[in-house]
C-alpha cells in the first residue's frame, strides 16, 4: 500500500500547557475530526502543527516528537510565537477565512502577515521534503497551506499532490480583493488535483483561474502548460458507522440518562459549533428569542442547548462574538427564565465524544444555522445518531451540507421570520413525517461516508497522473529529438511547415504586438538558407503583415490559413469572393459592441473576431453564441466558421492549412517532412501529412501531431539544433 501524508495546519491531536505540564488533547474542528478516523484506515503519517508555539515546549521537544510520532503518526511542524501570530491568527484567519467566507469587512491585508504565510509554507515544505519518499500520495489540507502544493511540486516534479479546501471558495468578484491572489492560485495549482465540498465553490476556483492568470478548462480538467490539473467536488462525509454505534455505547447512554433526567420533560433544542462569526449564532439565539415571544405556549417546556466551543481567542472578531452571545444568553434567560427553567443553557468549551453523542440523541430539533460554512460536519453527525429516524434539522442554505441534505428543514440564516416558523415547524412535525425526512438522508450520508469520500478523491488523484503520464508519453523526449535532428540532418530535400503566433512566437494581447525578434528572424535565415530546405511560414495572419516581418527571408509562405500562397509572389490557392463579407460584419460588430476589449480584424478574405484582451469568460460565451449563430448563416454563404485560439474567423470553404500544405507535401519526393502548430487550425495541416512526418503540437492539449512540445520556447531550441 502507497503510504499517505496528510498534510494540514491542525494536527489531529493539540498539545496543550496546564500549569507547566505539557498534554495531548483531541483536536476540534471538522478537519480535524473528519479525517481522523480515515487516517488510521491508511498507511498514513500526519504533518501539521500540534497547536502549541515549540518555544513553550522547551526542553521536552524530543518527548512530544516522540510521542506524537510513536503514539499518532503526527511528524510535528514547529512553529513559534511569532510565526503563529502573523501566519495562523494574522493571514490565515485575519485574512483568508473572512475573506472566502464573504466577510470581506473583516479582513486584514497586512504584507507581514503574508510574508509570515509564505515563511510558513515554507517551513511546511521543508517537513515534507524531509520524510517524503518517492512513492508517496500528498495530500494537503485547507486554506493555510494553499502555496504548499506549488513549492513541494518545484522540489518533487513527479510528486502526486492533492489539495482539498475545507472552507468555501468565494467568486472572482471575491478573490479579486485579495491582493497575492495570483500567487494563491498559482501555489493550489501545483497539486494534481484540487477538491472543494461543493460544485458552487469548484465554480469559482475554475472562474478565477481563468480569469486571473488566463487557464483555460474543460469539464473541471485545466490545461496547465505542463501538467493537466483536475478541479472537483468531493462532498466531504464523516464516519457515519461510528456516530451510529456509539448510541448504544454504555457510557453515551449514563451520560443520556442524566442529561434526560435534568430537563425533564422539555423539548431539546440543540445547537453546536465553533464560537465563529460564520456560524451565525447570534442571530439563532435571536431567533430562540422571538420564538419564545411569539409562543408562549412553549415557554418551560423547551430548552436551547447551546454549545460554543472556544476558537481562535486571540483573534478580535472572535473575542467580541463571545461577549456578545455571553449577553445574548443572559438577556433570554433574564427575559423568560424561571426559577425551575432556563431556556438557554450556554456550554462555553469542548465536549468530549460520547458527551456529544448523549446530546444529538437527546435533541429533538438540531439547528444549524451558518451564514457561510464550507460543509458543516455536525449537520451529518446529528443526522447518523438518530438511529431510530426521529429528529428533525434546521438546515441553513449557505452550508455546504444543505447540497446533500435537502430533506432538512431549509433555511436561510438571515430570514428571523423563516427560521422562527421553521422552529415552530420542526417542533409540531409528526414522528412520520421526521422518519420520513430522515431516512433518504442517512442512506446518502452513510453511502458517501469519509472513506467513499477519500477513495473517491485517491482514484481521481490516481487516474489524473495516468492522464498526465499518456500525456507526457507524447511529448518530445531527448531520445526522439536525436532520431528527428539524426533524421533531419541525413535528408537530402526537407519541408519545413512552421505556424507562427503560439508557435514561433507566444501570444501576446495585441496581435500587432507579436512582431518577430531579432533572434528569430536569424534563425528562420539561417534555416532557409540552407539548399536542402524548403520552409514555409504557414499562417493565419494576412499577406502584408507576413511581406513586412518577413519579407526579407527566402522563406514560403501560406497566408490567411491557406487563402493566399507565396513561393516568389503571392497567389490565390483558387479564385475567390469576398462581397459576403457585407453580410457577416455586422454581426462580428455586434459581438465588438457586447464585448468589451474584443475588436474585429478584416483580411483581404476573411473576416476575424479577436477576444483574448477580453474578460475570458465572457470571450468563451460570446464566441459560442457567435459560432452558433454563424454557422447557420454560412452554409448558405458557401462560407465557414474557424474557431482558432481566442479568434472566430469566417472565411470560404475548402480553405485551410491542410489544403495549403498538401500543395507543398505534393510538390516533391521529400525525405524529411516536419510540420508545428499550436491550435485548431493546425489540426488540418497535421491532418494531411505522410506518417513518417514529424508532426507536432506546441501545449498539452489533445492533437492529431504524433508529438507535443510545451512552449513555443521549446520549438526555438528545436529548430537551433537543427541549425
Ligand atoms: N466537535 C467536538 N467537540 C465539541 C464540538 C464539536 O469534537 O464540543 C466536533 C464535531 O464533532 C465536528 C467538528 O467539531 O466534527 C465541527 O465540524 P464542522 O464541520 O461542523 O465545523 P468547523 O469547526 O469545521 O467549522
Ligand atoms: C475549520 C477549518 C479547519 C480548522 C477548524 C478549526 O474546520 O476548515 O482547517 O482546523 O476550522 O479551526 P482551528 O483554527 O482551531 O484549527
Amino acid at each position: 500500500m502507497r503510504r499517505l501524508l496528510i498534510v494540514s495546519n491542525r494536527l489531529p491531536v493539540t498539545v496543550e500547557k496546564r500549569k507547566g505540564d505539557l498534554r495531548l488533547q483531541v483536536s476540534v474542528g471538522g478537519l480535524a475530526t473528519g479525517l481522523g478516523s480515515l487516517y488510521k484506515s491508511y498507511n498514513s503519517v500526519w504533518i501539521g502543527w500540534p497547536g502549541i508555539a515549540w518555544e513553550e515546549v522547551k526542553g521536552k521537544e524530543r518527548d512530544i516528537e516522540t510521542k506524537l510520532m510513536s503514539e499518532f503518526n503526527c511528524y510535528p511542524v514547529q512553529l513559534s510565537r511569532r510565526d503563529i501570530e502573523r501566519y495562523y491568527h494574522g493571514f490565515s484567519n485575519n485574512t483568508v477565512w473572512p475573506l472566502f467566507h464573504y466577510f470581506a469587512q473583516y479582513a486584514v491585508y497586512d504584507k507581514n502577515f503574508w510574508e509570515a504565510y509564505v515563511h510558513v509554507n515554507n517551513l511546511f515544505s521543508k517537513a515534507i521534503l524531509d520524510i517524503a519518499k518517492e512513492d508517496d500520495i500528498i495530500w494537503i489540507h485547507d486554506y493555510h497551506l494553499m502555496l504548499l502544493p506549488k513549492l513541494i511540486r518545484e522540489r518533487l516534479p513527479d510528486a502526486t499532490i492533492g489539495f482539498f479546501n475545507h472552507i468555501p471558495f468565494p467568486s472572482y468578484e471575491v478573490t479579486r480583493t485579495l491582493p497575492w491572489r495570483e500567487e494563491i492560485l498559482e501555489g493550489l495549482l501545483g497539486a494534481d488535483v484540487i477538491g472543494f465540498h461543493t460544485y458552487d465553490y469548484t465554480r469559482h476556483f475554475l472562474s478565477s483561474v481563468h480569469r486571473l492568470l488566463g487557464y483555460e478548462h474543460s469539464l473541471g480538467q485545466i490545461d496547465g502548460g505542463e501538467r493537466v490539473i483536475r478541479v472537483d467536488a468531493f462532498p466531504m462525509g464523516i464516519d457515519c458507522e461510528r456516530f451510529s454505534k456509539a448510541t448504544s455505547d454504555p457510557q453515551v447512554k449514563r451520560e443520556t440518562k442524566k442529561i434526560l433526567k435534568k430537563i425533564g420533560g422539555n423539548k431539546v433544542i440543540l445547537s453546536v459549533d465553533r464560537l465563529d462569526y460564520t456560524k451565525g449564532i447570534p442571530q439563532r439565539l435571536e431567533v430562540f428569542n422571538a420564538f419564545l415571544h411569539r409562543n408562549p405556549q412553549y415557554r418551560e417546556k423547551v430548552v436551547c442547548i447551546l454549545v460554543a466551543v472556544p476558537s481562535r481567542t486571540n483573534v478580535e472578531h472572535y473575542r467580541l462574538l463571545k461577549k456578545e452571545v455571553d449577553e445574548l444568553v443572559g438577556r433570554i434567560n433574564g427575559r423568560f427564565g424561571t426559577i425551575d427553567w432556563t431556556p438557554v443553557q450556554y456550554l462555553y468549551r469542548s465536549l468530549p465524544f460520547h458527551a456529544l453523542i448523549s446530546l444529538y440523541s437527546i435533541a429533538d430539533v438540531c439547528v444549524v444555522t451558518p451564514l457561510r460554512d464550507g460543509m458543516n460536519l455536525i449537520a451529518k453527525e446529528y443526522i447518523a445518531t438518530r438511529t431510530d429516524g426521529s429528529g428533525v434539522l434546521i438546515l441553513s442554505e449557505m452550508a455546504g451540507a444543505a447540497a446533500e441534505l435537502g430533506e432538512a428543514i431549509s433555511v436561510s440564516p438571515t430570514n428571523m421570520e423563516e427560521m422562527v416558523d421553521a422552529l415552530e415547524k420542526a417542533l409540531t412535525m409528526s414522528d412520520g413525517e421526521q422518519i420520513e425526512r430522515m431516512r433518504p438522508m442517512q442512506k446518502r450520508i452513510q453511502r458517501y461516508n469519509v472513506m467513499r469520500w477519500s477513495e473517491d478523491f485517491m482514484d481521481k488523484l490516481i487516474s489524473t497522473k495516468s492522464i498526465q503520464k499518456d500525456m507526457r508519453a507524447k511529448i518530445l523526449t531527448p531520445e526522439v529529438k536525436r532520431r528527428l535532428v539524426s533524421d533531419y540532418l541525413g535528408a537530402e530535400r526537407r519541408l519545413l511547415l512552421l505556424d507562427y503566433d503560439g508557435t514561433l512566437n507566444p501570444f501576446f494581447k495585441r496581435p500587432e504586438d507579436a512582431r518577430p525578434g531579432d533572434e528569430l528572424l536569424r534563425l528562420l535565415e539561417r534555416l532557409a538558407e540552407d539548399p536542402k530546405n524548403e520552409v514555409v511560414l504557414i499562417s493565419g495572419r494576412d499577406k502584408d503583415t507576413l511581406d513586412e516581418w518577413f519579407g526579407g527571408l527566402r522563406l514560403s509562405f501560406v497566408a490567411e490559413h491557406g487563402v493566399w500562397i507565396k513561393e516568389k509572389e503571392w497567389e490565390m490557392i483558387e479564385p475567390l469572393t469576398n462581397d459576403w463579407k457585407g453580410e457577416i460584419q455586422p454581426i462580428l460588430e455586434l459581438c465588438v459592441d457586447r464585448t468589451p476589449g474584443s475588436f474585429i480584424e478584416e483580411k483581404e478574405f476573411s473576416i476575424v473576431w479577436h477576444y483574448r484582451k477580453a474578460n475570458p469568460e465572457l470571450g468563451t460565451i460570446r464566441a459560442r453564441e457567435l459560432v452558433s449563430e454563424l454557422v447557420s448563416l454560412t452554409s448558405n454563404l458557401n462560407l465557414q466558421v474557424l474557431e482558432g485560439s481566442k479568434v472566430v474567423e469566417v472565411k470560404n470553404i475548402g480553405i485551410n492549412k491542410g489544403r495549403a500544405a498538401l500543395g507543398w507535401i505534393g510538390k516533391e519526393e521529400w525525405d524529411f517532412i516536419m510540420a508545428i502548430g499550436d491550435d485548431s487550425t493546425d489540426e488540418d495541416m497535421f491532418d494531411v501529412l505522410p506518417e513518417t512526418a514529424y508532426s507536432i503540437k506546441v501545449g498539452l492539449a489533445p492533437s492529431l501531431a504524433r508529438f507535443n512540445l510545451e512552449s513555443p520556447r521549446g520549438v526555438i531550441l528545436l529548430l537551433r539544433e537543427l541549425t
